[in-house]
Order: C-alpha cells, then structure tokens, then sequence
C-alpha cells in the first residue's frame, strides 16, 4: 500500500480470489535476510495490492468541528515502515486479547486530530503487533484489528504489551504497527513505542522518539498508554 490511498474495510482482488491468507508469519529472528525493503517486497506477494479501506458513509465532516480545548496546531505524526507483516481484511474489534493469553495486559487508547486539532470522527484506525511470543498471527487475526474513531476522535483496544523480534537481522523494539485515515485526510502509516524499552531502542532502526507512548495506569493497575496521532489534510 502507498500512503495517501485510501482504505477499504472490504477491499477486492483484480482477480476476485480471497484477500485473506492462511499465512503465519512467525518472527524471523536470525533470517538475515536483507533490509527492511525486502519486508515490503513479502508484504505485497502476501497481499496483494491495492489495500483499500472505504470510509464509512455517515463519518461526520469533521471540517465543522471545533478546535479541541488547550490544543495547539501540532505537526502530522511521523511516519515509519509499513514491515512486512500488514494483512487488510481486518476485523473490526476493540478487544485484541486471546482467550488464555499470557502477556501483560495493556489499554491502548487516544485521538486522531487534524493539524489544527480538531478530533477526525469516524477515522479508520488499523493495529496489528506482536503476541506474547513475539509472533504475528495472519490466519486468524490475532491481535489485530480495526476501529472507527468516536465523534471526539477517539479510540481504545484493549491488548498486551507486543515483544520485540528480530527481523532481517535487526532488532525491533517491542511496538504497535498502525495505519490511520479521516475522511479528509492522507493515510498515515506509523509505529508507536513504549518508554519502559528504553534499552532496547537503541538498537532498532525504525525507532522515533516522537513515536512513544504516555505510559500510566488506571486505578486498578492496569497499564494505560495514550498516544494522539495528527494526520495531514488530503
Ligand atoms: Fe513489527
């Protein structure tokens, strides 16, 4: 996928055949095989191209909506590597966990704002990380999943913390890949971190440290990490 095409929810094959794939992709620790390009180049053979989300029809113009209080204009979120472990086709969920997991839970939550912080409603919010194994699952969907933002721009999934890999012979910090999209706006694909991986940042080529979470917690304990991501106009 391009950045700046839109979505589709549903997409269609040229050729009619399913979008979806029986494919595990397992972490590639130790594969050596070449740089992060090459992820692209699986990824497209994988799933094939275009990968497009179709906005809801009834997403609010957000143009009309009012500036978000004590927000002032704040660049577009960086963008880094799409990796070569996108699938389109993903269920729309707000619960990521797996029944039985053994990861560290996680609240995943935010907006998506325009550079003039008005909240985009109705934007498309596309995740997929890791496992507690530091696996990707492409045949079932696990940990993985879309969102429609809400009338504030806002999201949450309900997780795990991701692990990190190694891919291609680099280490990756453990993150949450995501592509976000308003009804207005350029497709922006990115990855986000977390502050408590400060050692293994270092080391990881896609890292940005405009792209980590606010780490807190709910009353309870649970671990909450917020994290706002600003799209461009169209
Ligand atoms: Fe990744």
């Amino acid at each position: 996928m391009k950045d700046g095409a839109n979505f589709s929810v549903n997409p269609t094959r040229d050729d009619g055949s399913p979008t979806r794939r029986d494919v595990l992709a397992a972490g590639l620790g130790g594969l050596g095989l070449a740089a992060f390009g090459l992820g692209g180049l699986v990824s497209k053979q994988l799933f094939p191209q275009p990968l497009v989300y179709e906005l809801p029809a009834s997403a609010p113009p957000d143009a009309s909506l009012a500036p978000t209080p004590a927000c002032v204009e704040r660049p577009a979120t960086d963008r880094t590597e799409e990796g070569p472990f996108y699938a389109p086709n993903t269920p729309l969920k707000k619960d990521f966990r797996r029944q039985g997991h053994r990861g560290r839970e996680l609240v995943l939550r935010g907006r998506v704002l325009d550079v003039r912080c008005r909240p985009i409603s109705g934007a498309v919010i596309d995740l997929w990380q890791t496992d507690e194994n530091a696996l990707y699952d492409n045949v079932d969907y696990g940990y993985r999943g879309h969102q429609l933002t809400g009338p504030g721009g806002e999201f949450e999934v309900s997780t795990i913390f991701p692990k990190g890999y190694v891919l291609f012979g680099f280490a990756r910090s453990p993150h949450i890949h995501v592509k976000v999209q308003g009804a207005r706006t350029k497709l922006l694909t990115t990855q986000i971190f977390f502050p408590e991986d400060a050692k293994s940042h270092a080391n990881d080529p896609t890292f940005n440290p405009r792209l980590v979470v606010d780490l807190g917690e709910t009353a309870s304990g649970l671990p909450v990490a917020t994290f706002d991501f600003v799209l461009e106009d169209a």
